[in-house]
């Protein structure tokens, strides 16, 4: 079976695909039975993160099947990036993205820095990020389906996150309008202006969809909400569903989860919508947070089976 043919059967099967409605029936009931409410029901303990327990794994997995984002805070010792890059592969995690800031071990170091390219892109400020999935810019070929952000070192005060399920949020847009799935599912809906520096052209224009669905039929999300980073399609159903996501993330809906992730605790996410406030620092308290992009996504079962 060509591959093109498996695709089209798994998108067919999907829950996701805007036609089928009853699968999505399904789905989203399952979806909506026993959510958690507030970030605490993200969090598990691990004790190793060289050598989880079975224990710790499933726990992960379970709220990752669930939410597609957990909150792990390890209690056994201070992580390093290879035990952020042990972690990661113990969910399935194994290809990184090298952006043009990642470290040389491929994971990026982020805190504030004042000089050099670093210092010309807001994460490397202590400026509020605004909504986004990571990577949206990224070829559709190159996609950031997972990632992991470890916070080694907290700010004085600020530097919160927001967590949003990107499935969560399409149920919310497809149970106010399914166009409205069908315009974010268009591959012509975002375009990302080319990025130059100093005249040069670094990185290409990328047109794509909002959703999309990979091999699996899993869904995936390209968002950003900087709004002069982004050309939508020039039409009347793109437009509102683009204003009910901008509502959506700016509503006090009990989906939302907020969380100021504190020394040595971490997110690993299949790249779900986030934000973060802005911080203060002093000499002490210097944000330092290790972030891993990967292209694969976390395995929905334990990797060890
Ligand atoms: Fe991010």
């Amino acid at each position: 079976m060509t591959r093109m043919v498996k695709q089209e059967q798994a998108n067919s099967m999907s829950p996701f695909e805007p036609g089928n409605t009853a699968a999505y029936a399904a789905w989203r009931a399952n979806k909506l039975d026993k959510y958690p409410v507030g970030a605490e029901g993200l969090i598990v303990e691990i004790a190793d993160p060289q050598q989880l327990s079975d224990k710790e794994l499933s726990a992960l997995q379970a709220v990752i099947n669930k939410t597609n984002v957990a909150i792990y805070r390890c209690t056994g010792k201070a992580m390093t990036k290879g035990d952020v890059r042990a972690l990661g592969r113990q969910m399935g995690l194994v290809r990184l993205d090298s952006n043009l800031c990642a470290d040389e071990d491929s994971i990026t170091s982020l805190q504030v820095m004042d000089t050099g390219r670093k210092g010309g892109y807001i994460p490397y400020t202590n400026k509020r990020l605004s909504w986004h999935t990571d990577g949206y810019y990224n070829p559709l070929d190159r996609q950031v389906r997972a990632i992991v952000m470890h916070c080694a070192n907290p700010a004085a005060s600020g530097g919160e996150n927001m967590l949003l399920d990107h499935e969560i949020l399409y149920l919310h847009l497809r149970d106010r309008n399914p166009d409205y799935i069908s315009s974010l599912m268009d591959p012509a809906c975002m375009t990302i202006p080319p990025n130059t520096e100093d005249g040069e052209e670094i990185r290409g224009e990328t047109v794509g969809p909002v959703f999309s669905l990979d091999a699996n039929a899993n869904l995936h999300m390209r968002y950003s909400a900087r709004t002069r980073n982004i050309a939508w399609h020039d039409d009347a159903t793109t437009h509102a569903a683009v204003e009910e996501i901008t509502a959506f993330l700016n509503s006090d809906s009990p989906f939302l989860f907020r969380y100021r992730l504190n020394a040595n605790e971490g997110v690993i996410s299949n790249n779900v919508l986030h934000n973060r406030t802005a911080f203060e620092e002093d000499a002490a308290h210097k944000r330092l947070l290790y972030r891993a992009r990967y292209f694969d996504r976390i395995a929905p079962t334990n990797v060890r089976d």
